[in-house]
């Protein structure tokens, strides 16, 4: 009788692990070669505008990838790439990417003085929060909440990305952390904008 029941509990756990659809890292090593041409094989683009992934957490890698497949979020370039694969194929290929490690660059010295003080003190005056209180004071993020990892993104990228959001353009989908950045970037001045893109293109965790 023991034993079954250990083995029900056993099954159990074995079945509620794979509903979350768990990546295998190595299956997504081989799987990620057709995004290697942008994003790379380590997952450091060398082109600016296409961003870096590695080290990214996984929940989000996934979700942004199932929302691009499903058109939810509009990456043209990506569509052809990623129309076919599964569910597990992305949680694959995003457990691969988020078991390597991001290359940080460098910040302009003319901008990362604005950069870091908008980042951790927001401005109070135009009603901008602090980036920080989200994304952490090293920009590591939040994996649990969904609150990406920022540092060492190009600036490019993550400028346009802002501008973007200050356009008021979401994902498709019904997560409400779809909305967050909207109203985060709506006050955000192109200047701001710049400074704190490429503060965060040179911030990295003290380890790294
Ligand atoms: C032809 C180039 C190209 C290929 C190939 C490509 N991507 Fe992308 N990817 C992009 C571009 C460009 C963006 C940025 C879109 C934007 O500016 O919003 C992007 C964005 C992403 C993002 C969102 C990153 C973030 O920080 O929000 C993820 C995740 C991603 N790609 C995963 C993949 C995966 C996984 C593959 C392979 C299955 C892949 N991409 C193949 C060009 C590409
Ligand atoms: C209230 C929490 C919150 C605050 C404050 C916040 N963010 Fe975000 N940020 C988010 C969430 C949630 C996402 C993910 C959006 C999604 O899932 O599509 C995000 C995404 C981003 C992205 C896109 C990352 C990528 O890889 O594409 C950038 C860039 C960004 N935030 C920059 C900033 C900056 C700069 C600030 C400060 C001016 C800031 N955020 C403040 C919650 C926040």
């Amino acid at each position: 009788m023991l034993r079954i029941a250990i083995a029900a509990i056993a099954l159990t756990t074995f079945f509620s692990a794979s509903a979350m659809a768990a990546g295998d890292p190595e299956a997504g090593q081989s799987k990620a070669s057709v995004c290697a041409a942008c994003h790379g094989m380590d997952g450091n683009s060398q082109v600016a505008q296409w961003p870096k992934i590695a080290g990214q957490h996984e929940g989000y890698l996934a979700r942004q990838t199932r929302m691009v497949r499903d058109q939810q979020r509009d990456v043209p370039q990506m569509y052809p790439i990623v129309m076919n694969l599964s569910d597990q194929d992305i949680a694959d290929i995003s457990a691969w990417y988020a078991s390597q490690t991001v290359k940080p660059g460098v910040a302009d010295e003319a901008l990362v003085e604005q950069g870091r003080a908008l980042y951790h003190g927001g401005n109070p005056e135009s009603g901008v929060p602090s980036c920080m209180s989200c994304h952490g004071p090293t920009g590591s993020g939040i994996p649990g909440a969904g609150y990406p990892m920022l540092h060492g993104q190009h600036a490019t990228y993550t400028a346009d990305r802002l501008r973007r959001y200050r356009d008021g353009q979401t994902n498709g989908d019904d997560d409400p952390n779809s909305k967050v950045m909207v109203g985060v970037a709506e006050n955000l001045i192109d200047a701001e904008i710049e400074a704190v893109a490429s503060y965060i293109e040179g911030l990295h965790r003290a380890e790294d």
